[in-house]
Formats: structure tokens, C-alpha cells, sequence
């Protein structure tokens, strides 16, 4: 068998993905069903998550659920409703977030806009991940949760709700690595570069800085994804942030030498 062939277990795993209803999260859940996952599509949206599940290769490995992730009796239901329509849930995926807008620098950004990035990037992340990882521990099962955070949990972003909340989870996935291991759960986190996904607006001039030449899509992220959330392929990888930039992070003031 070829090394990537089934890279999950069709019998055991079964995935919850947040923010499933656009964007990076979009693109993972339905990788995730493309290799035969069952798999639970979360975001606010009722419209776009059951979009996203129509879209899938499978529907009927394919699950709609919305709510509102700032909320944790809506973290509770989530955990609830992935509990009785998939049970056992084994692999974990949050890329939930509110959007980023440029309008929301250091001296602008609300109470609230800050609070609630707060909510769903970390606080929903921290408590769903730890109660996945709890009824792992008491099933005796390996499990695997990939966090998206950013760039910007290292470098301002002129959103400081954004960079401070990518840092806590960055931090929060090492924590969380560290503790699981034992229990054969991996925890990583996934760092996008520029991704023309939905969640701010895209510039199309970004892509000089870009050492690939353009701009990131969603379905740039989903490959990687997989891989380590699979046992198969990132079986070894835990703690770790694997950036998927197409060279971004490279950029800084030195422009790279021009030959003739
Ligand atoms: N796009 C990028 O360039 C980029 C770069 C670095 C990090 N990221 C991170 O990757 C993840 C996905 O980014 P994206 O660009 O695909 O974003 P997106 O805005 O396209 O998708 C995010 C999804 O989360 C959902 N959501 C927002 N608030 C929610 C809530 N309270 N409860 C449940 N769902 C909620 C939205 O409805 C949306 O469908 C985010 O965590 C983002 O911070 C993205």
C-alpha cells in the first residue's frame, strides 16, 4: 500500500471542524470527507455550514451544525451533538474566528470586538479541546487537533485582539501537546500566510511579498492539514506550527538581489 493511501481510520475517526462554513475550515472539512471521514461542519452560519455540506463528496459523512462559538453553552451543545451523531470524536480542527477589519487597530478596537475574538479563538478552542481530549483519555484512544493561528502570533498585525489571541492558542497548542502526548493525542498548530479565504480582505499586491508569486487559497491548507492530523503521515508531530505561506514569513526589508 502506498504510504498515503488511507490516511485515516474509517472505522475510528471521526472529526469535528469549526468554522467549517467558509474558508480554510471549509476546505479541511471537506478534505476530511474526501478521505472518508465522518465529519461535523461547525460555524455560526446555518446558511454557509449547510452550503459546505452540500459541497461534500459524501453528504452523508457530511453533518451541519450551527451555533455560536463565544458562548460556551454553544461549546457544550457542539460537544453534545458531535457526541450522539458521530460519538467518539478523534480529530479536532478550529479554525473558527471572527473576521478581521482594518478598522480595528490599537486605539479603535471595542470591548467587544475584543472579547469576542478572544471567545471564539481561544477560549472556545481551550474549552472544546480539552473536553475532546478528556473523552479520549477515558476511551483509551489516540487523537490528533490541529489549531489555526497565524503569522501574527509573533508579528503585529495592526489587530492586536487578532495577534494576542493567535499567541494564546500558539501557546495553548504547546500546552496542550505537551500534557496529551502521554495519551497519544497530538496537538499542532497550522500557520497560514495570506490566504484570499474570506476572513479579511485580500490585497492582491501582498503577493510581492511572496516568495511563491501569489496569494494563498483555501484549498492550499486542506493537504497539509491532513497530513498531520493523520496518524499515518504526522504520526511523530506534536507541539510543532507548521507554516503554509508560500515563503511569506521570508519577507522582511532586504528585497532579495535582482539578477539580470
Ligand atoms: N486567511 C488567512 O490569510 C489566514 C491567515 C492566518 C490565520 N488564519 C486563520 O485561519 C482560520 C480561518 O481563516 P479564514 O480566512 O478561512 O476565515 P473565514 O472568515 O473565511 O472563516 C471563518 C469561519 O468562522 C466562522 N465563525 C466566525 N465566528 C464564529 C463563531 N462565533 N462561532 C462559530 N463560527 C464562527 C465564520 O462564519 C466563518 O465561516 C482563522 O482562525 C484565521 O484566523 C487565516
Amino acid at each position: 500500500m502506498s504510504l498515503f493511501d488511507q490516511p485515516f481510520d474509517h472505522k475510528r475517526d471521526a472529526a469535528i471542524v469549526t468554522g467549517a462554513g467558509n474558508g480554510i475550515g471549509r476546505a479541511i472539512a471537506l478534505a476530511l470527507v474526501g478521505e472518508g471521514v465522518r465529519t461535523l461542519f461547525a460555524d455560526i452560519s446555518a446558511d454557509k455550514v449547510r452550503a459546505a455540506t452540500d459541497a461534500a463528496a459524501d453528504p452523508a459523512l457530511a453533518f451541519a451544525w450551527s451555533g455560536d462559538l463565544a458562548e460556551r453553552t454553544e461549546c457544550e451543545r457542539l460537544l453534545a451533538d458531535a457526541r450522539e451523531r458521530l460519538g467518539l470524536v478523534t480529530l479536532f480542527v478550529h479554525s473558527a474566528s471572527p473576521p478581521r477589519r482594518e478598522q480595528d487597530h490599537l486605539l479603535a478596537v471595542s470591548d467587544e470586538t475584543w472579547a469576542r475574538m478572544r471567545a471564539v479563538n481561544l477560549d472556545a478552542g481551550f474549552h472544546l479541546g480539552r473536553e475532546l481530549a478528556k473523552s479520549l483519555i477515558a476511551a483509551k484512544s489516540p487523537g490528533s487537533m490541529l489549531y489555526l493561528t497565524s503569522l501574527h502570533a509573533q508579528t503585529p498585525r495592526n489587530l492586536p485582539h487578532y495577534s494576542t489571541a493567535k499567541a494564546a492558542m500558539a501557546i495553548l497548542v504547546k500546552e496542550m501537546a505537551r500534557m496529551l502526548g502521554q495519551h497519544a493525542i497530538r496537538v499542532n498548530a497550522l500557520v497560514p500566510g495570506a490566504i484570499a479565504a474570506g476572513g479579511f480582505v485580500a490585497d492582491p499586491a501582498l503577493a510581492r511579498h511572496i516568495p511563491l508569486g501569489r496569494l494563498g487559497q483555501a484549498a492550499d491548507l486542506a493537504p497539509m492539514a491532513l497530513a498531520v492530523l493523520s496518524d499515518r503521515i504526522g504520526g511523530y508531530v506534536s507541539g510543532a506550527s507548521i507554516v503554509v505561506d508560500g515563503g511569506l514569513a521570508l519577507t522582511n526589508w532586504f528585497d532579495p538581489p535582482e539578477l539580470e
